[in-house]
């Protein structure tokens, strides 16, 4: 039987993808949705997406707009805030295939919305 508190993913990445209309920050405007594409088919390609692996995942705003467009990694609670696809290729092989945190994409602690 499974353990109650067993993960069914190794790790899961969620993406902001919110979009604000009011010209305020927001990651939609930073190409998160190219960002979160491009994760998607990444870790699918290296056979890393599924049950005891990664899932990529979309999500609303989480509420870090001013260090955006960001990500996060759990169970580990990394946040990341990147620029281009090599950032999510790091992201990906380092953290998500290799469980090493990549320090210089590392999202300010200080900064929220
Ligand atoms: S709009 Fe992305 S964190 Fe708020």
């Amino acid at each position: 039987m499974t353990q109650p508190n067993s993960s069914y993913y190794e790790r899961h990445i969620f993406f902001c993808l919110n979009k604000r209309e009011n010209g305020e920050a927001c990651c939609a405007d930073h190409n998160a949705q190219e960002a979160f594409d491009h994760c998607k088919s990444r870790v699918k390609s290296q056979g890393l997406s599924g049950p005891g692996k990664v899932r990529v995942n979309k999500a609303g705003c989480l509420d870090r707009c001013a260090a955006g467009p960001v990500a996060v990694i759990y169970p580990e609670a990394v946040w990341y805030s990147y620029v281009d696809k090599n950032d999510i290729d790091e992201i990906v092989e380092s953290h998500l295939k290799n469980g090493r945190v990549v320090e210089r994409l590392l999202t300010p602690p200080h900064l929220g919305r």
